[in-house]
């Protein structure tokens, strides 16, 4: 059975944090963040807003944009890093904010490139289960996570969400192909040390603030660049697709250096290459569904739309994925 992306739509918290706000918070610069990153400003959550509720604005947005009542998903995935809770799931807890009562629900957890699994996963369930539906969600609340006084983390990142209904209301194959990878031999690169079964939640854990994202920025860096580019050049390959047809490529937005090594690679010229890293930071799994949604809005996925997309993250994880629109 065919997949189609039905819709997509994203919701971020209005309150925004720039560059020159942080450099009241710790020491850093405007200037720095701007050449090192890319970032401008990133959005931060208000206090009581968890995940499910940046989750919960993004998929009414886009179950409506698609003309499908929440009665009718039947699955609900949420790719986070940063969830509502532990042992409850925020897939479970959107179910009920939205009233998806037929769905089931789970979380998936494969940091940035999470929403790229959930497309693999999507598309598999479609084509072999009997399943109509599926709401696709990469939400996140990294501003929870983050050391206020680390700056080589606390820049980087923001919170918001995208969503996707994908259906299989289709003749032609809307999600062509989906590639993904991992290497957990590297993982504390980029890590989360505290609050899970390996080190739970104690005194000396917020002591030594390990209940913070820790990241060796410089290895990520290189890692990042190294397997983003992997992942195009096997996705492209495997399906017989050269750069010069695809009409945007939406990496992962975590630092312009990055999105323009991997654009220089795909000899694409810049108006293809889809950023707005500038305004939100790295939003982790929602980074590609916000894009994507911010493209549709701006008219540029029209029916059949060729787009490749590339992430990178904690895990290490990665993945690219091809879809027609
Ligand atoms: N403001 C000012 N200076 C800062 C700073 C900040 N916010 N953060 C770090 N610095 C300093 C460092 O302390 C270092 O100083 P030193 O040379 O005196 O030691 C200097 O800037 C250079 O640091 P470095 O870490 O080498 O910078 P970088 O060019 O590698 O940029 C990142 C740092 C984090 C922006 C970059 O490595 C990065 O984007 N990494 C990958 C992120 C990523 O891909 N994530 C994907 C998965 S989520």
């Amino acid at each position: 059975m065919p997949t189609k992306i039905l819709s997509v739509s994203h919701y971020a918290p209005e309150n925004k944090l720039t560059n020159f706000d942080l450099e009241k918070i710790v020491e850093t610069s405007d200037e720095w963040i701007t050449e090192r990153t890319g970032i401008k400003e990133r959005r931060i959550a208000e206090p009581g807003i968890a995940t499910s509720d940046l989750a919960k604005e993004a998929s009414l947005r886009a179950l409506k944009k698609a003309g499908v009542k929440p009665e009718e998903i039947d699955g609900i995935m949420v790719a986070t890093a940063t969830p509502d809770t532990f042992v409850v799931s925020t897939a479970c807890t959107l179910q009920t904010k939205i009233g998806a009562k037929k769905a089931f629900a789970f979380d998936l957890w494969a940091a940035c490139p999470g929403f790229i699994y959930g497309l693999k996963l999507a598309k598999g369930l479609i084509n072999g289960e009997n399943i109509r539906y599926i709401l696709l969600v990469g939400a996140e609340t990294l501003s929870r996570f983050l050391d206020w006084e680390d700056r080589t983390t606390c820049v980087l990142f923001g919170d918001g969400a995208g969503a996707f209904v994908i259906g299989n209301k289709s003749e032609e194959e809307g999600i062509i192909d989906v590639y993904l990878g991992a290497d957990g031999s590297l993982k504390d690169l980029l890590i989360m040390p505290g609050g899970g079964s390996l080190k739970p939640c104690s005194y000396e854990i917020i002591e030594k603030r390990e209940c913070y994202i820790k990241m060796k920025g410089r290895e990520v860096f290189k890692n990042a660049v190294l397997k983003m580019q992997e992942a195009v050049d096997i996705i492209l390959e495997r399906n017989n697709i050269k750069p010069e047809q695809i009409d945007y490529f939406i990496p992962h937005q975590a630092n312009i250096r990055i999105i323009e090594a991997l654009r220089e690679r795909l000899k694409m010229p810049k108006e293809k290459v889809y950023v707005n890293i500038d305004r939100y930071g790295n939003t982790s799994s929602a980074s590609i569904p916000i894009a994507l949604s911010e493209m549709d809005e701006k008219g540029l996925l029209k029916k059949g739309t060729l787009l490749l997309l590339a992430a990178f993250g904690a895990g290490f994880t990665w993945g690219s994925a091809i879809i027609r629109w």
